[in-house]
């Protein structure tokens, strides 16, 4: 039973709220003092209640005494289990309470429901973060980067199949849209793996040209290309007893993935240049986002590779079709960020989570995260709201993808006209909209600035 502690001076209010909340099942507890609150919060009556409603005004120490001595201990350590009463239209009392920690607050006169409502809000909260928790222990992995959040159906599915491969070693293709975790889960994979000892390495088969590709993969020989002055070894030799991650693996040229399909059937290669064959002992995953039967069956993906690469396939659902795990992901997201930011505690209103998760998120999970990373420095360690949410920029904050741009027949002018508007917008969000910082970030003098903006229409 969920253990509340009612403190005001006021005999009558301590009555109805007693009666309240026994009626809702919680076990109440009072006190007609602050210094009350405090002895119970730091454990001196025995156990500790889980949350107190505590009025601002009591005659030996305000509110606002007490939430200034818990939040001096408290430092950095989230929210204080408390939900503030203050009289009607003294919201800057009510403010203070909120940067001093307090979870919530409520005005007096007070409407019943609003009280049961906050209070419930609380406690779902809580077992939220208790539910992260858990399964980051359950994991076994700090590293809040290396957590995959999700409790819904289809996430389900995938802790099966990662389950049972993360021991077996074998070769996964992990499949789904943009931002779904596919490097998430392939960093999973080679923690829990034997190779786990060995490195991760990772490549990006989008981000470069075939030549330099093949030479990044393989390595070369001294003399093998111009400029190729040293022998160099390649990605799958830094990968042996480790894994190598082939991102993008669908962007391969057809000569690239006749190479691969050699290392994959004899676990040899020869450098570009060589001719003394290489022998690895590596474990292979990739991931892509295009749906790789359909270039086999246009002949863009050799077959046989694909099926070599294809051993165990993990898909991965997009966001908009597990939209219940939105409420986890951003409690995630927000610890994650106040960890490393060192700000104070974020919190989201009811409204905010509701358009999050009426949306459908084309950039998936990586979406979610910036937004939440955004509102939480807008709010400065308040309450998000629906103003703190910004739904434009999708994918604003992706690079170019300058290999991909050239083989579309994207002109140098165009580039670099792409990158120029994504460096001022970047700026101006980093800057918080402001020019002259924004202006000074990117190295130009202001009317430069100005002149650049205004030809992008920003
Ligand atoms: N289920 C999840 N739980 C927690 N964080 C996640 C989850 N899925 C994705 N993320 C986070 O979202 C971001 C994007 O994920 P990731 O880079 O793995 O996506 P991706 O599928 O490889 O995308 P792309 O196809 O664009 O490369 C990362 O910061 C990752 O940690
Ligand atoms: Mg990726």
């Amino acid at each position: 039973m969920q253990r509340m502690l009612v403190a005001d001076d006021d005999a009558s209010i301590r009555s109805v709220l007693r009666d309240l909340l026994e009626d809702e099942g919680y076990d109440v507890d009072e006190t007609e003092s602050g210094a009350g609150v405090l002895s119970a919060l730091t454990g001196k009556n025995g156990s500790i209640p889980d949350l107190v409603v505590m009025d601002i005004r009591m005659p030996d120490k305000t509110g606002i005494e007490v939430l200034r001595e818990l939040s001096a201990m408290n430092k950095g350590g989230g929210a204080l289990p408390i939900v503030v009463m203050t009289a009607f239209g003294t919201s800057s009392v009510a403010i203070e309470a909120m940067q001093l920690g307090a979870y919530d607050y409520i005005t007096k006169p007070f409407n019943l429901d609003e009280v049961l409502v906050t209070i419930q809000r609380y406690f779902e909260r809580m077992a939220l973060s208790e539910q992260v928790q858990e399964l980051s222990t359950r994991l076994g992995e700090r590293d809040p980067n290396e957590i995959i959040i999700g409790n819904s159906q289809p996430m389900q599915e995938v802790y099966k199949t990662v389950g049972r491969v993360a021991r077996s070693d074998a070769t996964v293709l992990i499949t789904g849209e943009t931002g779904t975790g596919k490097e998430l889960v392939a960093t999973v994979l080679h923690r829990s793996s034997s190779y786990r000892a060995g490195q991760l390495v990772k490549v990006n088969c989008a981000a470069l040209p075939e030549t330099l590709l093949e030479s990044e993969l393989f390595g070369h020989e001294k003399g093998a290309f111009t400029g190729a002055v040293n022998q160099r070894k390649g990605r799958f030799e830094m990968a042996n007893k480790g894994t190598i991650f082939l991102d993008e693996v669908g962007e391969m040229t057809l000569s690239t993935q006749k190479k691969l399909l050699r290392v994959l059937q004899e676990r040899e290669f020869d450098r570009v240049g060589g001719s003394v064959p290489v022998k690895v002992d590596t474990r292979v995953i990739s991931a892509t986002n295009k749906v790789l039967p359909q270039e086999v069956e246009s002949g863009r993906f050799r077959e046989d590779l694909y099926y070599r690469l294809n051993v165990i396939s993990i898909y991965l659902p997009a966001l908009r079709d597990r939209l219940d795990d939105v409420p986890l992901l951003v409690e995630h997201f927000l610890s994650k960020h106040r960890a490393s930011a060192g700000s104070g505690p974020s919190r989201i209103s009811q409204g905010a989570m509701r358009t999050l998760m009426e949306y459908d998120w084309p950039g998936n999970v990586r979406q979610l995260e910036n937004a939440i990373e955004r509102a939480a420095v807008l709010s400065q360690g308040g309450v998000i709201t629906e103003d703190h949410i910004d739904l434009s920029g999708a994918d604003s904050r992706r690079f170019v993808d300058v290999a991909q741009q050239i083989r579309k027949g994207t002109t140098l002018r165009d580039l670099l006209g792409d990158v120029e508007r994504q460096a001022l917008s970047e700026a101006l969000t980093q800057t918080d909209g402001d020019r002259v910082a924004a202006a000074s970030l990117l190295g130009l003098d202001i009317p430069e600035f100005q002149s650049r903006f205004s030809a992008f229409n920003l």
